[in-house]
């Protein structure tokens, strides 16, 4: 056989590989014996060894075996990953269909796509010219985790898209949710139970867990699934509705949920979702709702983004799993804000699978109406399935022994008044130095959203405000070594690790600075907006309730809340302080004179002045950008130690190649 011979006979098997995969894994209608498909491999194996010139990572045989990694990459989402908004009942689905006609100034039906909402994890697939280039995790739904080498292991994703009717887009970035069948997670826990290894929760879990694996050999033995069911950017093939997206889709070999529907309107969806409830219990992986998406998807641009979720669609979420247990106790918990709520003690239960030992009784008005007592047999279920909570008293249980329950008089952690604002369903401790609110505000500070400070968890900042060593988020930056090395469980080396956190945490971005604060009502999205309009602190600490007025998604409420923030002498003097202490927050604005506008760079290797989160931070601020991979595209390369194979490929392509130091240097 000539070369070319070769090459095309190599070309066939991997195609016909590939769509006898698909007709096996995804139409579960195999065309050819077992031992046919294991000939065309091995007959492929063979070219491939022979020819190592044809090696291909999108082959068929490269699906497993590729080695660990040190850790993911992080990847930009060209179109960020959303959320959902949630209905949680017919009133409030029909109310989404009235904003979506109200915002269109649409009067008649309105058509949608209604699907399964799938309990698993969220991933982006990117194809170039048909072939799998990319994947990634959600994420923060702006940046994700490559986990590509992960994906690829799971049979149902091709590795090159299929050619059928439809032709194959130049780039497409689909998405979809990555689970596992009750079935196979069942028997995942019982193989762990028999090696000692701890269980997982829910089948949700057990395929986060395999997917963010280092190791995709451990990814490669669990039973993935996936359902696509979403797009990101596609070039080169145009789509006018999700129906048709959803329909199209198969014939790449990406698999799509058969449940899906078209319905003409809101009613249809409504009818969908009665159907699929009653279904539930009988579908071999699990579901927590249904998603219901307007079809039209010119419609869908109109309609945009409001806070993080699409205005086009709307998760209809099946009511929560319940379960039944006696309140041992009922305590009072004091919040960064001073709220108190009260949560009741549990006998411990299983709920949907999570073990449950307290549950919020949000505030003492739910206490009174659903009257809860202590020694009480009540329902409890996780709202939104996350956090417990308690749903009524079993009356028939009561003894009459039970307890009633108040809120103290007293903030029991601080000892100061406790009280109730007119319109206000909370009560708030008013201690100024209560340690609760301390510790709240500390470890908001600290964690990994805001100032990111690795180490500092809950019982570090108990020690430490216990001891009266800090006393404001300020003094973290004061603390030296002798002070942690004389804490309980503190050995040297963790010692240096934590200063070592606290140093690094001086350089952040504006927004996690803003957000760290803990300012009422300014949650992590808000804080972005603000850092981006405000660009420095010191405008941000001078900012106006007019100024901020003039921001599109800032109320008033919010407005009022950060100039009270300010007004307070206490807090500007913290915030001075944190400036004195040496914290250079990365201004936000990237002026049309940022250092690295318009610069695109890959990271390879281990740095060690900053993680890669950091790395990434400091570029966008100054106005560049980073990607994972290499390609035309980048111009610098920041190479630290062991550099990988990003390395050899920068050099081929001749992309300039900075060290670590030069990097900063660039930066600084
Ligand atoms: S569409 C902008 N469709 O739900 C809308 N999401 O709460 C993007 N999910 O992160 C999502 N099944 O992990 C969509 N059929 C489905 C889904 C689905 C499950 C998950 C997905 C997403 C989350 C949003």
């Amino acid at each position: 056989m000539g070369m070319d011979a070769i090459r095309q006979r190599t070309k066939e098997l991997r195609e016909a590989i590939e769509y006898h995969n698909y007709r096996y894994y995804v139409v579960d209608d195999p065309e050819i014996s077992d031992a046919e498909y294991d000939r065309m491999m091995s007959d492929l194996e063979k070219l491939e060894r022979d020819y190592p010139e044809l090696r291909d990572p999108n082959s068929p045989t490269q699906r497993v075996g590729a080695p660990p990694l040190e850790e993911f990459e992080t990847v930009p989402h060209t179109i960020p990953m959303l959320s959902l908004a949630n209905g949680q009942n017919e009133i409030e689905v029909k109310e989404f269909d009235q904003r979506v006609k109200r915002f269109l100034t649409i009067d008649g039906d309105i058509a949608y796509v209604a699907e399964p909402k799938l309990d698993g994890l969220a991933v982006e697939l990117v194809y170039e010219r048909g072939n799998l280039v990319v994947g990634s995790t959600r994420g923060d739904g702006v940046n994700g985790e490559n986990i590509t080498q992960n994906l690829r292991t799971i049979r149902t994703i091709p590795l090159t898209l299929m050619r059928k009717e439809a032709p194959v887009p130049e780039r497409l970035e689909v998405r979809g949710e990555v689970y596992m069948e009750i079935k196979g997670f069942k028997e995942l826990n019982k193989k762990r139970e028999a090696s000692g290894e701890p269980l997982f929760a829910n089948p949700r879990n057990a395929a986060a867990g395999s997917l963010r694996q280092l190791d995709p050999s451990i990814t490669a033995s669990r039973p993935l699934n996936i359902f696509f069911y979403g797009l990101g950017e596609i070039a080169g093939y145009t789509v006018k509705t999700h129906w048709e997206f959803l329909n199209t889709l198969p014939q790449w070999g990406l698999r799509v949920n058969p449940l899906a529907r078209w319905c003409r309107n809101i009613d249809e969806a409504i009818e969908y979702y009665e159907e699929i409830s009653h279904q539930r219990e009988t579908l071999h992986y699990e579901i927590d709702g249904v998603v219901v998406k307007v079809d039209d998807l010119a419609l869908q641009s109109r309609l945009g983004v409001i806070s993080r979720n699409p205005r086009w669609a709307l998760a209809y979420k099946f009511k929560p799993k319940q379960e039944t247990t006696r309140v041992v106790d009922i305590t009072a918990q004091v919040g960064r804000t001073g709220a108190i709520t009260p949560v009741a003690i549990l006998e411990s239960v299983r709920v949907g699978g999570i073990e449950i030992s307290r549950a919020t009784l949000h505030n003492q008005d739910e206490v009174d109406k659903k009257d809860v007592r202590i020694g009480d047999t009540v329902i409890v279920q996780r709202a939104g399935d996350v956090i417990p909570e308690v749903v009524k008293v079993v009356d028939s249980k009561r003894t009459g022994g039970e307890r009633k329950y108040h809120i103290p008089d007293k903030c029991p952690v601080c000892g100061a008044d406790v009280v109730r604002l007119k319109n206000e369903a909370v009560h708030r401790c008013i201690g100024l130095s209560c340690s609760a609110q301390l510790k709240g505000r500390i470890k908001h500070f600290a964690s990994k959203r805001a100032m990111d400070i690795d180490g500092l968890g809950d019982k570090l900042v108990a020690q430490l405000v216990d001891r009266g060593m800090i006393k404001d988020v300020a003094d973290l930056y004061r603390l030296s070594k002798e002070d942690f090395v004389g804490l309980e469980r503190m050995a040297d080396k963790s010692a240096q690790n934590i200063l070592n956190a606290i140093e690094r945490s001086k350089k952040k971005p504006l927004a996690k600075f803003i957000y760290g604060l803990g300012i009422r009502h300014v949650g992590e999205h808000l804080s972005e907006i603000l850092a981006r309009e405000l660009k420095s602190l010191t405008n941000f600490s001078r900012v106006t309730e007019s100024e901020l007025l003039a921001i599109r998604e800032v109320g008033p409420e919010l407005a009022q809340s950060v100039v009270r923030f300010f007004g307070d002498q206490r807090n500007r003097e913290v915030v001075g302080r944190l400036q004195e202490a040496g914290l250079t927050i990365i201004e936000t604005g990237v002026e049309e004179t940022a250092a690295l506008k318009g610069l695109t760079f890959v990271f390879t290797g281990s740095l060690v002045s900053f993680t890669r989160d950091e790395a990434r931070d400091l570029v966008e601020s100054l106005g560049g950008r980073t990607a994972s991979s290499i390609s035309k595209k980048v111009d610098y390369v920041v190479a630290g130690e062991n550099p990988g194979t990003k390395y050899e490929r920068a050099r081929e392509l001749g992309i300039k190649i900075v060290t670590e130091n030069q990097f900063k240097e660039m930066v600084e």
